[in-house]
């Protein structure tokens, strides 16, 4: 059976006078309405997001000194969105009114909960699931219902920054157990983290897969660190934004199904927002299944009137848990592609770099210790010699030394281009052994 499906194409921005429109194409043969030996959507084009108000293009001149690099740095990707959801979206705009969204939510909130049983076997009620713009905005929430100024809040660094930056603007302080690492790559340091678990300390926030290490935590990881919280009564905060771009050698497990105890300490947060590529529309979700901390939610967001998500925002996380799954499980598989071709790549042309094997994300996370040089170093060569933005790795804290953070969510070509700048210059770099 042959089928005509479309592909969107999208040459630049409208400011720059990029060109945009569909163009059919045929998929070979189609089972159950899915296409089959064919690619249904389009991950290849290359995409000048320069000038639409874009953070990961448009202010490298800010952060990096310098405009016009290539962006490899902020965690969205340089792919359109599922069509599903565009044409939601573009309903909305052509409908053109834009009053207050509906307060019933519960369409909204079973989208979450069949996501999370469908995709990871993960069986909640839609009355656990809450809304929030962001799911750093939950985390910062989280930390004030489970602890009180003064109180300590564990995280494992190297981390997202933004979780260090959270524990302090609310007054916390910050606990450190760095991941170890091992022969077999990154690991939880359960016997520094009995340490760490000391009077004073309430909770622990857990990046789960873990940014930047690109590691999807297993079973039996989650289970041990969820018991050691259950025995010193520390509450966990558990950041599942990573949670659907896992590689076919990987699984994810939400925390909560690893231990269904720890549930009574518990918040998990999620969002279609890196999955789909939707972060600039601010829309996710916190999961509790405890009526206590699920109400404490509930009313701390309510107190900052942060619980409403924009019309946009719940349009798109709806479409894409209720008709993205085709979308996503290609784009999984791109780039899973590229994160071979990052592997492959590295091996062969950069030999003194070094990457533990990324099992999700598309953030992964590059040893470049080898070179003795300081990060700030590093940083100046690839800004002004390789022309490339790279995330510095000192920003992540402990561990962070001689790393660069590499994005690898853009088309293929893009990153091929990246990595040869890269291997241009570090490829015969001596540095300082
Ligand atoms: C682990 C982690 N949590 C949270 C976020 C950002 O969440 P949000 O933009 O929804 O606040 C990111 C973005 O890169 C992330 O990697």
């Amino acid at each position: 059976m042959v089928v005509c499906m479309y592909r969107t194409r999208f040459m630049g921005p409208p400011e720059s006078g990029g060109a945009r429109g569909r163009e059919p194409f045929r998929a070979d043969v189609i089972f159950g309405g899915i296409a089959v030996g064919s690619d249904r959507y389009d991950f290849d084009t290359r995409i000048d997001r320069s000038g639409t108000n874009c953070e990961k293009w448009d202010d490298m001149g800010t952060v990096f000194g310098k405009d016009g690099l290539m962006p490899f740095w902020v965690a969205d990707m340089d792919f359109r969105s599922a069509p599903e959801i565009i044409d939601a979206l573009r309903a909305k705009v052509e409908f053109g009114v834009f009053g207050y969204p509906t307060e019933q939510i519960g369409k909204y909130q079973a989208a979450v909960a069949n996501w999370e049983s469908k995709r990871h076997g993960w069986k909640i009620s839609p009355d656990d699931v809450g809304f929030m713009p962001g799911v750093i905005t939950g985390l910062s929430v989280a930390i004030c219902e489970f602890t009180e100024p003064g109180d300590g809040v564990v995280i494992q660094p190297p981390i997202y920054p933004p979780f260090f930056r959270e524990i302090r603007h609310n007054g916390r302080f910050i606990v450190e157990n760095p991941l170890a690492e091992t022969d077999n790559g990154y690991a939880m340091d359960f016997a520094n983290l009995r340490e760490a678990l000391k009077p004073g300390v309430r909770a622990i926030v857990i990046s789960n897969p873990h940014n930047p290490v690109s590691r999807v935590w297993k079973l039996q990881e989650l289970a041990e660190l969820g018991q050691l919280c259950l025995e010193r009564d520390v509450a966990v905060i558990c950041d599942e934004i990573h949670q659907d771009i896992v590689f076919s050698d990987a699984k994810h497990i939400p925390l909560s199904l690893a231990c269904p105890e720890l549930d009574k300490k518990l918040v998990t947060l999620v969002s279609p927002s890196k999955t789909f590529n939707l972060a600039g529309l601010r829309a996710s979700a916190w999961i509790a299944r405890d009526r206590k901390i699920a109400a404490g939610m509930r009313r701390a967001l309510a107190r900052f009137h942060l619980s409403g998500l924009n019309m946009f925002g719940l349009t798109a996380l709806e479409t894409a848990y209720t008709k993205g799954e085709a979308w996503l499980d290609e784009a999984i598989a791109y780039l899973e592609k590229n994160r071979d071709l990052v592997e492959r790549f590295i091996r062969e042309n950069l030999p003194r770099v070094r990457m533990r094997h990324p099992e999700g994300t598309y953030v992964f996370w590059l040893d470049f210790r080898d070179y003795g040089l300081k990060n700030s170093e590093l940083m100046d060569i690839l800004i002004n010699k390789a022309g490339v933005a790279l995330s510095d790795g000192a920003a992540y804290g402990t561990g962070g030394k001689g790393f660069l953070r590499l994005n690898a969510g853009c088309p293929r070509t893009q990153l091929e281009e990246g990595l040869k700048r890269i291997a241009e210059i570090f490829g015969s770099f001596e540095g300082k052994r």
